[in-house]
């Protein structure tokens, strides 16, 4: 079976302050989102790599490449102005039919056993996404004030997310909804169930400056 993972790094990373969009900011050595392709090819040497950029970044990433000697194979797609129209732009590169696993190039820390449960789910259901439970407490606002949540139940939704490719593409046909923050949702409005299994704590999605410090923590741990 063909695998795939497409790797979306186009956002421009508003909330990380910086300059540079978080996925190519270095950490332990390297940019972020080597960080999280080597992943896939760890996982798998033989697996075909798609990675998401912004339109006006592709030349930047070239001179990362060298300046890293990144070698992993990989194809590149140009991203839109959504996660969900990045993810488009990357799926319509795959023609052939196998499994996808559709990653943040800012979660360099998912573990290899995780990608590992999500493609041996899918293979055998057509969809798995990985989640782990919360720790904290959870409350619901309103113009009211709030109220304390059951968390009994509830997960938090990680990536990889592994799909049949024909499913997920076909998903995809939709319209764009706003609602639309994870690739599940998608493929759920066309009337799929989705199968959970276990994820990796810290596969944190790298959204702020302290982000940043927490994951180069955890890499030069894990390293
Ligand atoms: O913005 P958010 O935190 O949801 O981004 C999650 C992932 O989606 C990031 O890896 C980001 O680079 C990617 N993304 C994208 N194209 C966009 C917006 C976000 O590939 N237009």
């Amino acid at each position: 079976m063909n695998i795939y993972a497409l790797v979306v790094a186009a956002g421009s990373g508003e909330r990380m302050k910086s300059g540079i969009p978080k996925q190519f900011i270095e950490i332990a050595g390297k940019p972020v989102l080597m960080h999280a392709i080597e992943k896939f090819r760890i996982y798998d040497s033989s697996i075909r790599i798609i990675v998401v950029l912004p339109e006006n970044q592709t030349d930047y990433w070239n001179e990362l490449r060298d300046k890293y000697s990144f070698t992993v194979p990989h194809t590149v797609a140009v991203g839109g102005a959504t996660r969900f129209h990045s993810v488009r732009n990357g799926l319509d590169l795959i023609t052939e039919p196998g499994l996808v696993a559709i990653h943040d190039g800012v979660r360099p820390l998912v573990s290899i056993a995780a990608i590992g449960r999500c493609f041996e789910t899918a293979m055998k259901l057509g969809n798995a996404i990985p989640v782990i439970s919360p720790s904290d407490s959870l409350r619901k606002t309103s113009p009211d004030g709030s109220e304390a949540l059951d968390r009994t139940g509830i997960k938090l939704v990680q990536t990889p997310q592994v799909f049949h490719t024909s499913l997920i593409k076909k998903a995809f046909l939709q319209d764009y909804l706003p609602e639309f923050t994870d690739d599940a949702m998608v493929l759920e409005r066309t009337g799929t169930s989705i199968n959970l299994v276990e994820g990796n704590r810290e596969n944190i999605k790298i959204t702020t400056p302290e982000d940043l410090i927490i994951a180069e923590c955890l890499i030069k741990r894990t390293v």
